[in-house]
């Protein structure tokens, strides 16, 4: 008998709806509002990225969002001390602990785990004691998902960038990798999540990949926004994975 498919999440992350708000200053458009939308569309929890520079995403935001959303907030945050206080001021669902370089434009890559343990370990365990669910965001390598496990995180997000970023027969190895990591995340009983650069165009594969339980989807949301509106693009995007897991196309 053919055992159901888990079933995978949307995470749709809004810090774009607040790229265009600071463009401006003043509150519009509204990244809560967004957020009330994403969950009324088929959105299974929100993430929001509040880095140092606070380029997008507010520490009022947070606040807000954590008040208004009955569902999963995944707060991103770089393992800092200064991040983690606001992590244990507002206790989000989850906390997905990425790099920040200031100079980047987006995160460019995943945690090395392996070279930060000493650093993350703490950060880990106090978000973990808290009850916050810690999740690190690292390229598909088995030595960053065992040092992930090692450190007691319970969920990895697997950067998808590579991924989405190569062409031909480069985005078939970089798939590969990504169900490489997923099975092996699976083996050693780390919960597996997917995210970045994800589009109409890609997403399938990755929603394909039965380990992978969560997806979190962004920039291409907010931008696919201004032709079709919110709603629209996350009912498409929504439509494109849960096709992809039953093993059909949309
Ligand atoms: N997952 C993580 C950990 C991220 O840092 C980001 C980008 O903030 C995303 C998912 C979403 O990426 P995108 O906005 O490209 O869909």
């Amino acid at each position: 008998m053919k055992s159901a498919a888990r079933p995978l999440r949307l995470g749709v992350n809004i810090d774009h709806v607040a790229t265009i708000r600071n463009a401006r200053g003043g509150r519009h458009p509204d990244p809560v509002r967004a957020a009330r939308l994403a969950v009324a569309a088929g959105a299974d929890g929100i993430t929001a990225h509040l880095r140092e520079d606070r380029r997008h995403i507010s520490d009022g935001d947070i606040e807000r969002l954590v008040r208004a959303i009955d569902r999963p907030l995944n707060l991103e945050m770089a393992a800092t001390a200064e991040m983690l206080a606001i992590a244990l001021r507002h206790k989000p669902h989850a906390a997905c602990l990425v790099p920040e370089k200031r100079s980047e434009v987006t995160t460019e890559g995943g945690l090395d785990v392996v070279a930060g343990r000493d650093q993350l370990a703490p950060v880990v365990r106090r978000l973990g004691d808290a009850g916050i669910r810690v999740s690190l965001f690292v390229d598909p390598e088995a030595a960053q998902l065992d040092m992930a496990r090692a450190l007691g995180a319970p969920v990895v997000e697997l950067h998808t960038g590579a991924y989405c970023e190569a062409e031909g027969a480069g985005r078939e190895r970089e798939l590969a990798r990504l169900a490489a990591a997923a099975a092996h995340a699976e083996k050693i009983g780390l919960e597996c999540h997917a995210g970045h650069g994800l589009g109409y165009d890609t997403v399938a594969p990755v929603a394909a990949i039965a380990t992978i339980v969560e997806l979190n989807i962004g920039h291409f949301l907010v931008g696919e926004a201004i032709f079709v509106g919110l709603a629209g693009a996350i009912e498409r995007m929504r439509a494109l994975m849960d096709a992809a897991r039953r093993g059909e196309r949309a």
